[in-house]
Parts: structure tokens; sequence; C-alpha cells
């Protein structure tokens, strides 16, 4: 049913060891430093931010490809960190994954239907017939003819080839389903028919999404709420109309203005972030994005600013009111 929690995170953190050489002690990636969300049936919540805050760290995370070096996920309601390998099997099924690369994320030398099977062998004991009907439905399912079954990866677009991958992710009627940047290397004509068709298959399935995408255009589209990250952690987070309409965190106000599409009245305010991403090992003290913020004061170099409740949000800004 919709509204039934299917994914939650309580301070979740995925911290890296990087070892610099014999003579240097390791340094600490906080590549994740603290997020925590709830995702419902049905829903899409949607995780923006620039290159290298951590969306893709996220994702391994929940989809249980690495552990969390702290905090709690639950998958339906089953705390995930506390359980061994072996019963993670069932959780794995229910939370599976879209990559950006339509490309490399699919086997060359494999069929469709051996694609599409290849979930079904692993994890069910039905018959090759039966595989290949399983297979044939979904193909249908998402927009593919059936008589290219027997097909190659590199005999299909761009867009059709997204489409065997997301078939594949629905092979085992998962509950959920994490998308990094499943639209992003698509022609923007074939961009939109591939929303479409996820909005469409979640309608169906009931399913959750938990969709990463650097293009706010794009998550303007198919989020129902939006998480805004910045060096690991989450700075704004709210339903998206909220966060669009009327954003709280600077940070998220410089994403806006810099697609004008998404919100034209944040045009005029020709805010930027000065300066780059700070490296995440070595970040600023106080509020992370101090350096660059065009609104910040002293204070906001020395006291982190917490996640607290602005205007019907989760925002991390001592400014959060008057900017
Ligand atoms: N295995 C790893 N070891 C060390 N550092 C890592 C590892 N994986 C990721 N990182 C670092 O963690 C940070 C977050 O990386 P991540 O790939 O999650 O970012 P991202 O938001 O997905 O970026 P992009 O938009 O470029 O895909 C980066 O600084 C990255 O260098
Ligand atoms: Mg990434």
């Amino acid at each position: 049913m919709t509204g039934d929690t299917v994914l939650e995170a309580v301070d979740l953190c995925r911290h890296y060891l990087l070892h610099q050489g014999a003579w240097k002690a390791p340094a600490t990636v906080r590549a994740l430093d603290g997020v925590s969300f709830r995702l419902e049936a049905g829903r899409t919540l949607a995780v923006v931010g620039e290159s290298g805050c951590g969306k893709s760290t996220l994702a391994r995370v929940v989809t249980l490809i690495e552990p969390p070096t702290a905090g709690q996920l639950s998958v339906r309601g089953v705390p995930v960190t506390t359980h061994r390998r072996a019963a993670l099997r069932p959780l794995r099924r229910s939370v599976q994954m879209v990559f950006q690369d339509p490309y490399g994320s699919l086997n060359p030398r494999k069929t469709v239907a051996a694609i599409l099977g290849e979930p079904l062998v692993i994890n069910t004991d039905l018959g090759t017939a039966a595989r290949r009907d399983r297979a044939l439905a979904m193909m249908a399912r998402v927009g593919l003819r059936t008589d290219q079954i027997d097909r190659y990866p590199h005999m299909f677009s761009g867009g059709q080839r997204q489409r065997i991958a997301i078939a594949r992710a629905l092979m085992l009627n998962p509950q959920i389903v994490v998308a990094d940047e499943p639209v992003s290397a698509l022609d923007v004509s074939i961009q939109a028919q591939v929303l479409n068709l996820l909005m469409d298959l979640q309608e169906e399935f009931n399913l959750a999404y938990l969709f990463i995408s650097h293009d706010l255009a794009v998550v303007r589209h198919i989020a129902d709420e939006v998480m805004v990250m910045y060096l690991g952690r989450p700075v704004e987070h709210g339903a998206k109309m909220q966060v669009f309409e009327r954003p709280r965190h600077p940070y998220t106000r410089v994403l806006l203005a810099a697609t004008p599409r998404v919100n034209p009245a944040l045009r005029q305010v020709r805010l930027v972030a000065t300066g780059e991403l700070p490296s995440p090992l070595a970040p600023p003290p106080g509020c992370t994005f101090h350096k660059r913020c065009p609104f910040a004061t002293g204070r906001c170099a020395t006291e982190v600013p917490v996640l607290r409740e602005v205007d019907d949000r989760a925002v991390a800004c001592h400014h959060a009111e008057t900017i």
C-alpha cells in the first residue's frame, strides 16, 4: 500500500580510509556523513547535489552492495545492519538498482532473454520456458518488441537498452528501485520517454524510487520529495514544491539558479557559489558550505548548522529564516 515505509535510513554513514603512502597516516573520506530519510511505497525521493557529494555512495549502501560504517538502515521494516549475510538475501531482492550507463551495465555477450532470465535462475526454481515467458511479459511491459528477445544489447538504441536495464531490475518484483542517474546518458528527447515509463511502472507496481540525479529539470518531472546533499550530508529535504518554489538553503538556491527553467523566478537572483567543492578529506569547519556561500556570516565559519524544521522542510542553515 502507498504510505507503508519500505526504506528507512537513520544517520547513515559511509567513511573510507584512504591510504596515502607508507609514511602518512590514512585519511578518512566522509563520503556519506549522517543521512536520514524515510521512503514510502509508491513515492519518489530524489537525491540531488554536485559531483562527489555522496549520491552513488548512498545508492551502494541502500542496495546493500556496501555496508554502512555507522547508522541504521531498514528495508521493509527489517534492520539490515544487525543481520547475517544469508538473512540479507530476501532483502537484497526487494531493492534493485538501475545504473546510469546502459552500455556498461548490460553484458554484451548475453541476449535479452538471458539478461532478463538471470535473476530468475539465481532466485527462483522456474524452468527455461517459464523464465522466457516472464522475460517476454516484462519486455512488453517496458515497451520493447518481444520478437527481439534473442538480440544482444548492442543491437538496441540507448533508450531501449535502458528499458532492458529497467526490465531486469523488475524481474524479482522489488519494492524499491534505486536509480542512479538513469537518464543522464540519454538524449533529451528520449529522457522524457524513459521517465514516463518509470512513472507508469511505479504506479502499476507501487514502487518506491530513490532517484539520484544532478539534473533538477529531471527531478522536477519525477520527484515527490527532494533531498539536497552537500559533502555527504543533506542540507535541505522536503516536498518538491516547497524546496523548488521556496528554497531555504543557499546551496539549493545556487543549484536552482543554475537551472532557470525549473524556477524562473530565481533566475534574477544571480546566485553563484564561488570557489570549488572542498575536498571531503578536509571539509571546512562550521558549515561546510560557508566558504562558497553568498550569505555566510562569522557564525557559519565556526558553528555546524544542524538539520532543523523551517517552513515545512528540514534545512541545515543558520540563516534559513532570512535568506
Ligand atoms: N571506495 C572509495 N574509496 C575512497 N573514496 C571514495 C570511494 N568511493 C567514493 N569515494 C569518495 O566519496 C565521495 C563521494 O563519492 P560518490 O561517488 O558517492 O559521489 P557522487 O555524488 O555519486 O558523484 P557523481 O555525481 O560524480 O557521480 C567522493 O569524494 C569520492 O571520491
Ligand atoms: Mg555518482
